[in-house]
């Protein structure tokens, strides 16, 4: 069947760019054939980690809608802010969260990462410092990231990248990613484990 994709942005605030950014990667995703399966990080939402609140197998409600999601679908994307040149605190916690999870559910998982950021780098270097606990846990990062600069302006009124050659970058990212999550489904050799 089709390809699924999980699709959220790690900004809990109205109005977020990279909310928009991710509202317009599941557009595109949709355009060119794919399932989107689009979540709020509202609904992964989890209290600060504590090993002493791992009793009794213990895992919070986010957590658990977490590992349900990146389950039921083929890869997941995620729209990134940069907080102090790293990844938010919140995406970070929840990662975390996820990995006590046996089998550990980001193994052999495909990503993409793409960030959304009022200044001049994009959040890039939010994107670099995501990679590490994804790639830690076996997640396949795909290696190209897409940082969109000064996003504030970066949007037309119909929520596309107003710059042509820098939407169509955006597409062809996504839809390179796309393929390469397709391939992967028939080549069992390589698939989930
Ligand atoms: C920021 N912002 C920011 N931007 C950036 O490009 N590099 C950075 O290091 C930081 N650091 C940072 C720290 C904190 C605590 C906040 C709240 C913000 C600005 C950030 O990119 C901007 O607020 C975005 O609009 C946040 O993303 P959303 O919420 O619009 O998706």
């Amino acid at each position: 069947g089709h390809t699924s994709f999980l699709v959220f942005s790690a900004s809990l605030r109205t109005g977020s760019l990279n909310t928009k950014l991710a509202e317009l990667a599941a557009q595109v995703i949709q355009k060119n054939g794919g399932t989107v399966d689009f979540a709020s990080m509202v609904e992964f939402d989890c209290p600060s980690f504590n090993q002493d609140l791992e009793v009794d197998n213990y895992h919070p409600k986010g957590a658990e809608e977490f590992r349900k999601r990146i389950l039921a679908n083929d890869a997941f994307i995620i729209a990134s802010p940069e907080y102090n040149g790293s990844m938010p605190g919140i995406i970070k916690n929840m990662i975390d969260w996820v990995s006590r999870y046996r089998p550990q559910p980001f193994h052999q998982h495909h990503a993409l990462l793409m960030s959304a950021s009022p200044s001049m780098a994009g959040g890039n270097r939010g994107l670099w410092s995501l990679r590490i606990p994804l790639e830690h846990l076996g997640t396949r990062v795909y290696p190209d990231m897409f940082s969109l600069a000064t996003a504030h302006e970066a949007f037309d009124t119909s929520g596309s990248i107003a710059d042509e050659k820098l939407a169509k970058r955006f597409e062809d990212n996504l839809v390179s990613f796309m393929n390469l999550v397709e391939a992967s489904k028939h080549y069992p050799c390589i698939k989930k484990a």
